[in-house]
């Protein structure tokens, strides 16, 4: 079978997580951009490499992405004023993102976008770029010092001197005088005051249009599954374990190098809508009432709407989004029929009720396979998953689970240097969900 990926291109993919993140906190995404315009502007104004115009670009877009990995997402009200929250949300974007050889400088921007020039928080790895962060943290000043109530212009003196007083001391003096020069030109403020703001930046980084080859595309999604589960400690692995369940099985069926791959983006993904689901009712212990139920049944569609529209990516879509249909077309939210499920969401299908069965959950310890075997029969006899993708499971188990073990055991790794970088208990802090 020949599977093959077009080319997705990075800022695509930025384009798809802000996209995400925007559902979640419209604020934090507007901030994000408007200190992405401003530092991009900066860095322009002191004639910085493009290349380097362009990371940093990329690191105020995504500057505060760990505060969307707090446990409780309600601290987003405090994460930019508790001192604690300063340095967790920092820590934790520096963690999601430098396992992604593209955002290598990204991610140590991020560590110290909150570490000023004397500041009582020193620079952490600090190589060639990090005093660069010092202009993330110029930018979010500036934005943070803007009224949105008021007309834009006649802030702008009392704006520059607040930056002032701080040459020297927080932000270093070229970085200042680089501001107060870009200040002097009012389409700069027009910019940052207009609607538009999110296109601006994003056009920005077409510009430099870096193409995702398979297995960056692979390493990528990996980044953004963490986001999602690294919510809960009982589903930190998930949606690795379906990518490897699900990779497994198309290699199984015969798939190309590529197209296993793919399947693993699809799983990867596949549970990304799942952020826009509060934590509440995503981590409950008890059982679902019939409400919190139907907001859970959105987050296949959210999955479609995060990944729809990216050129490249229509397959690995239909793959993604299409795991809650049945065969006999009483799945959710498309209910499709049968034969309108490709192979590949029929495996995703699959992996993803096999992963959830032999995981630990917060209700349940993962089950033997006597029982995973028995209620996925069940499922099979139900016309809920494909009959043929269930035999090739179980005829093939050992393999399989291996695939999906390895792939947990990796993740969850990773999930405990994450918290263990931040000092934060996951069982017991005020995080805890
Ligand atoms: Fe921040
Ligand atoms: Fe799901
Ligand atoms: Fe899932």
């Amino acid at each position: 079978m020949v599977n093959k990926i077009q080319k997705v291109t990075l800022s695509d993919m930025i384009l798809c997580l802000s996209r995400v993140m925007e559902w979640i906190s419209p604020t934090i995404v507007r901030h994000q951009m408007r200190v992405a315009y401003i530092a991009q502007s900066i860095a322009k104004e002191l004639e910085l490499s493009l290349e380097l115009q362009y990371q940093l670009a990329l690191a105020g877009m995504l500057h505060d992405i760990g505060a969307f990995s707090l446990k409780e997402r309600i601290y987003f009200a405090h994460y930019d004023t508790d001192p604690e929250l300063i340095q967790i949300h920092a820590e934790l974007g520096y963690q999601l993102l430098k396992n992604f050889k593209p955002f290598g400088t990204v991610a140590k921007l991020i560590r110290n976008h909150h570490c000023g020039q004397h500041g009582t928080v020193p620079l952490r790895n600090a190589g060639t770029n990090s005093v660069y962060s010092q202009i993330i943290l110029l930018a979010g000043m500036v934005d943070a010092s803007i009224c949105g109530e008021r007309e834009i212009l006649g802030q702008v003196p009392d704006i520059c001197s607040t930056i002032g007083k701080d040459a020297g001391s927080v932000f270093r003096p070229e970085y200042v005088q680089a501001f107060t020069k870009l200040a002097e030109r009012e389409y700069f403020w027009f910019n940052l005051d207009s609607a538009s703001i999110n296109e601006t930046v994003i056009d920005s980084l077409r510009y430099f249009n870096v193409e995702l080859d398979i297995s960056d595309m692979v390493d990528l999604s990996k980044v953004f599954s963490h986001l999602i589960d690294f919510q809960c400690h009982f589903t930190a692995s998930h949606s690795s374990g379906v990518a490897g369940t699900a990779g497994a099985l198309a290699n199984l069926y015969s798939f190309s190098e590529s197209g296993c791959q793919m399947m693993k983006v699809a799983g990867y993904l596949h549970d990304i809508g799942k952020l826009t689901i509060p934590p509440r009712i995503l981590n409950k212990r008890e059982k679902l009432t019939s409400e919190e139920f139907n907001v859970i049944k959105k987050h296949p569609f959210w999955t479609y709407r995060a990944l729809n529209n990216i050129r490249g990516l229509e397959e690995i879509n239909s793959w993604a989004s299409f795991h809650h249909e049945r065969i006999d077309s009483c799945g959710y939210p498309f209910r499709y029929k049968g034969p309108e499920l490709p192979l590949g969401s029929r495996i995703i299908a699959v992996a993803d009720v096999f992963t959830a069965l032999t995981e630990d959950r917060p209700y349940r310890k993962g089950m033997e396979i006597k029982n995973v075997r028995n209620i996925i029969h069940e499922m099979v006899a139900d016309r809920g998953l494909d009959s043929g993708v269930v035999s090739m499971l179980f005829n093939n188990y050992q393999r399989i689970d291996e695939a999906r073990q390895q792939e947990q055991a990796y993740s969850a790794q990773l999930y405990s240097e994450f918290y263990d970088s931040t000092k934060v208990s996951h069982q017991s802090s005020r995080y805890a969900v």
